[in-house]
C-alpha cells in the first residue's frame, strides 16, 4: 500500500481542516447547556462517512444522545470491521488554564510534536482518533482497496457512562454482527515506539454526601459542638487508604487477577523513564501502593480516587461557617476479575459504616464498567501488529492501560467479538486536561496504519 502514504501527503491538509471543523463544535455530554451542540456533531459525524463512502448511514435515537451508525457491505460472505469511537467530548474546565479557547482549534508546535499538533478539546479523545476511521475509510473507497465490509457506530455519551450504548448494543445484536472490533481511543508508547492496548482498567464511580446540622451555622457559637461534615468526609475519605497506599475497603481485593513475576517482568521491558515522567508532571517523586511500580500502579492494581470535593464557603475572603453538607465524587478503577456493581456495595456499605454519629451518609452510585484484558495470539492483535510494524518500522508492544473503555467488556459479552485497540494518542496529550491536543504525525499515521490493518486482517482470515 505506498498509495496510502501518497494520498495522505496529497490530501493532509484537507483532513487536518475537516477535523477542525468538527473540534469547532462543543460536544460536552456531561453539560445539558451543550445538548444542540452534541446533536448538531451526531449530524456532522454522519455527513462525514457518507462522503466517506459509506452506503447506508443513519442517526439512531436513543433515551439519551444518538447514536451515528454507518455501513458499507461489499460482500456477506467477508469478514466485517466494526468501529467504534465517541463524537462526544469531556467537559473544557478549567477554562483559563488553556492557552487558546478549546473550542477555536489551532495547530501550535511542542517539544514532542515538533510538526504541529492540533490544539482543542476532543482533538485527541476522540474526535481526531475517531476520524483517522473515517479518512481511512475515503482512501480504501477512492483506492478500491477496502478488502471487506466495515461497520460504523460512533456515540455521543462515552465520556458520561455509555448508557445509551449499552441499551442500543442490546437491541441491535444483529445489526452489529462483526468479526472484530476495532476502536482508536488509546494511546501508545510514543512516536518511535507502538504499542497496542491489551486491557483497560474497569470504574466504579460514586458521589457521597455527608450531612451535619439542618443549616449551615456560626462557626463560633457552635464549632467544637456539632460535627463538621467537610472535617468529617476529609477524614472518612483519608481512612479509605492505608499507609502503605492499599485500599481499607473490606473484600475490595479478594478478586483482583495478580499477575505472575513473569508477567510483572515482561511488563517491565517496556521503555519508561521515571526521572522522565517525574519531569513532565512537575513532581518531585510518583506516589502509590507500597510493593508495585508506577507502569503498574496505573494498570494493573485497583485504586480509589477523589475527582473532586466541595462544600461550606470558597468564595472570596473569609466567611466564618460550619457547612450543612459535604460532598465528593470519588472513582474506583478496576483490574480484571473485579466486578464494578459489587465493588461499588462494597463501597458504599463500608464508606456508611465508617461514619461517625453526627453525620448522616449518602453513596449514590453513578455509573461503572468492567475492565477488559485481550489475548495478543488473536488474529486481530497480529494484524493491528503487522500495520503498525509496516509503518513505524518496528513492532508494537502490548501495554494494559489504566483507562476506562466501560463498554468494551460489554461488546464481548453482548456481540462475542474481541475488540483491538489501536490507539496513536499520546499520555503528553493531556486528555481530559486543559490545552489537550492530538500530533498531526499521530493524525496521519494513523489513517495510514488503519487501512493495513483492514488488509492483514482480511489475509489472516483466510
Ligand atoms: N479514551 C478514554 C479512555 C482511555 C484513554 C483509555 C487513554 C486508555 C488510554 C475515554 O474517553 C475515557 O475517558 N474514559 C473514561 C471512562 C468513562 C466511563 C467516563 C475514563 O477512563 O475516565
Ligand atoms: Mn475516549
Ligand atoms: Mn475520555
Amino acid at each position: 500500500m505506498e498509495n496510502i502514504k501518497s494520498y495522505v501527503q496529497q490530501h493532509k491538509d484537507r483532513f487536518i481542516n475537516e477535523l477542525i471543523e468538527l473540534l469547532k463544535i462543543p460536544s460536552v455530554s456531561a453539560d445539558a447547556a451543550y445538548s444542540q451542540d452534541v446533536i448538531n456533531t451526531s449530524e456532522a459525524v454522519k455527513i462525514s462517512l457518507e462522503k466517506a463512502g459509506c452506503d447506508f448511514v443513519e442517526i439512531c435515537d436513543t433515551p439519551g444522545y444518538p447514536i451515528v451508525y454507518g455501513e458499507k457491505i461489499i460482500d456477506p460472505s467477508l469478514p466485517t470491521v466494526l468501529v467504534y469511537g465517541h463524537y462526544d467530548v469531556q467537559p473544557a474546565d478549567p477554562m483559563e488554564l488553556w492557552t487558546s479557547p478549546p473550542f477555536e482549534p489551532v495547530i501550535k508546535k511542542t517539544d514532542i510534536h515538533p510538526e504541529g499538533a492540533i490544539f482543542a478539546r476532543g482533538a485527541c479523545d476522540d474526535k481526531g482518533q475517531m476520524y483517522m476511521h473515517v479518512k481511512a475509510l475515503e482512501y480504501m473507497v477512492q483506492s478500491n482497496t477496502l478488502p471487506c465490509n466495515v461497520k460504523f457506530m460512533i456515540e455521543g455519551e462515552e465520556e458520561v457512562g455509555s448508557k445509551s450504548l449499552s441499551w442500543f448494543v442490546e437491541r441491535n445484536q444483529e445489526k452489529l454482527k462483526n468479526d472484530v472490533i476495532l476502536i482508536s481511543d488509546t494511546g501508545m508508547i510514543s512516536n518511535q515506539q507502538p504499542s497496542i492496548t491489551t486491557g483497560l482498567r474497569g470504574l466504579s464511580y460514586v458521589e457521597v454526601e455527608v450531612t451535619g446540622p439542618n443549616r449551615d451555622l456560626h462557626s463560633g457559637l457552635y464549632g467544637g459542638a456539632v460535627a463538621n461534615p467537610i472535617n468529617v468526609l476529609a477524614k472518612m475519605i483519608a481512612s479509605l487508604h492505608d499507609e502503605d497506599n492499599h485500599i481499607t475497603i473490606p473484600g475490595f481485593y479478594d478478586n483482583v487477577q495478580e499477575l505472575s513475576l513473569e508477567e510483572r517482568a515482561e511488563m517491565a521491558k517496556a521503555p519508561f523513564n521515571l526521572e522522565n515522567y517525574k519531569k513532565a508532571l512537575d513532581l518531585n517523586d510518583v506516589y502509590g501502593e507500597k510493593g508495585y511500580v508506577t507502569n503498574e500502579r496505573n494498570s494493573i492494581r485497583p485504586t480509589l480516587d477523589v475527582n473532586g470535593i466541595w462544600g461550606g464557603y470558597t468564595g472570596e475572603g473569609a466567611k466564618t461557617v460550619i457547612a450543612s453538607k459535604a460532598f465528593a465524587k470519588i472513582s474506583m478503577r478496576l483490574v480484571p476479575n473485579q466486578d464494578w456493581e459489587q465493588i461499588t456495595e462494597l463501597f458504599t456499605k463500608h464508606f456508611m459504616s465508617i461514619a461517625p454519629a453526627g453525620v448522616t451518609v449518602k453513596v449514590k452510585p453513578h455509573h461503572g464498567g468492567q475492565g477488559y484484558v485481550t489475548p495478543i495470539d488473536s488474529i486481530g492483535y497480529k494484524a493491528a501488529n503487522m500495520a503498525y510494524t509496516e509503518t513505524f518500522g518496528v513492532p508494537a508492544i502490548p501495554v494494559r492501560s489504566g483507562g476506562s473503555i466501560p463498554i468494551v467488556a460489554l461488546f464481548e459479552k453482548e456481540l462475542k467479538s474481541k475488540t483491538i485497540l489501536m490507539g496513536f494518542g499520546l499520555d503528553s496529550d493531556a486528555i481530559h486536561s486543559p490545552n489537550e491536543h492530538f500530533g498531526i504525525f499521530n493524525y496521519l499515521k494513523g489513517i495510514e496504519t488503519i487501512p493495513l490493518f483492514y488488509k492483514y486482517f482480511v489475509e489472516l482470515s483466510k
